[in-house]
C-alpha cells in the first residue's frame, strides 16, 4: 500500500486526476470505477477543468462502473447514485452516459441484479482504476463494519452511523435514507487493478489509521486495501494526522521514481 500525504484536497485532487488522465492516455478501453461522497468530487472537478487542456485526453473510449447504489429510490430521483455520478462526473467531464453503468437499485430487479452486475463489470474486462472513499466507520463503497472480506456484490443494509452521515444529502432527515443499498464487495474492489482511496479531513483521520496500520479485519473494511497488490492511499495532512509512519511515507513519496506513476 502506498501512501501519498498531500497538503489539501486541490493535491490530492490534481494527483489523481493525473493519474486517471494517464490511464485515458495508455489504455485501449479504460475501464473507471467510480465513487460518491464528497471525497472524489475535487477529482471530478479537476477533471472536468482539464476539458478546456489543449492536451486534454478524452473519455469518449472508456467505460465506467459505480461502486454502489441505494436501494428503492425511483429512477429519477436526484439522489441515486448513478443520478449523482451524473450530475457531479459524466456531465461535467462529458463521459457519455451510456458507457456509464451502476447496480440497478429497483426493488424488482432484485435479487438477481448484483450477479448481473458482476457479470458486466466482468464482460468488460474488469476495473483498471478504482476509485473509493472511506466512511467515518471504515466502511468502503457501502460494506459496514463485518463485512465479508471476500465479499462480491450484494444487497447490504446501511448501519445508523452511516445512515446519519448521509442524511446531509436528504435535507438531515435520517428516514428519508434507505436503509438498503447495493454494493461492489470487497472482494469485488479488490479484484480492481488499481485501487486509489481517497481521504481528506480530520474526521477520515481515525478510520484512515486504522485502515492503513491496523489490522485487516472485517470490522475495518478498508483494511482489507492491505492485501491489494496496488492500493493508493491519498490523504491530506488532517486525514493523515493519526498515521503514525508519516513521515516515512512523506519520505517514500518525496524519493519515488517518476517512471513508477501513482
Ligand atoms: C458513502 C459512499 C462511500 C463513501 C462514503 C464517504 O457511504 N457509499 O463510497 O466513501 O459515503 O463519503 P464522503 O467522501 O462524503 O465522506
Amino acid at each position: 500500500m502506498e501512501v501519498v500525504i498531500v497538503p489539501d484536497e486541490g493535491a490530492a485532487a490534481r494527483l489523481v486526476a493525473g493519474a486517471i488522465e494517464d490511464l485515458l492516455g495508455q489504455a485501449a478501453h479504460p475501464v473507471l470505477g467510480l465513487a460518491t461522497g464528497s471525497s472524489p468530487l475535487p477529482t471530478y472537478r479537476e477533471l472536468a477543468r482539464r476539458r478546456g487542456d489543449p492536451t486534454h485526453i478524452s473519455v469518449a473510449h472508456a467505460r465506467a462502473f459505480l461502486l454502489d447504489e441505494y436501494v428503492g429510490l425511483p429512477f429519477d430521483h436526484p439522489l441515486t447514485y448513478r443520478n449523482v455520478i451524473r450530475r457531479d462526473f459524466a456531465l461535467p467531464v462529458g463521459f457519455p452516459d451510456d458507457r456509464l453503468d451502476g447496480p440497478d437499485g429497483s426493488v424488482d430487479a432484485l435479487p438477481g441484479s448484483p450477479a448481473d452486475y458482476e457479470q458486466r463489470i466482468a464482460d468488460a474486462g474488469g476495473i483498471d482504476l478504482q476509485l473509493l472513499g472511506i466512511g467515518t466507520d471504515g466502511h468502503i463503497g457501502f460494506n459496514e463494519p463485518g463485512s465479508s472480506l471476500a465479499s462480491r456484490t450484494r444487497l447490504k443494509t446501511l448501519t445508523d452511523v452511516t445512515r446519519r452521515d448521509n442524511a446531509r444529502f436528504f435535507g438531515g432527515e435520517i428516514d428519508a435514507v434507505p436503509r438498503h443499498v447495493i454494493t461492489q464487495g470487497i472482494g469485488t474492489i479488490l479484484d480492481s487493478r488499481h485501487v486509489v482511496m481517497i481521504a481528506t479531513g480530520a474526521a477520515k483521520a481515525d478510520p484512515v489509521a486504522r485502515a492503513v496500520e491496523g489490522p485487516v479485519m472485517a470490522m475495518v473494511p478498508a483494511s482489507a486495501l492491505q492485501l491489494h497488490p496496488h492500493a493508493t492511499v491519498v490523504v491530506d495532512e488532517a486525514a493523515a494526522a493519526d498515521l503514525r509512519l508519516a513521515d516515512y511515507y512523506r519520505e517514500a513519496w518525496a524519493h519515488k521514481p517518476d517512471w513508477q506513476g501513482l
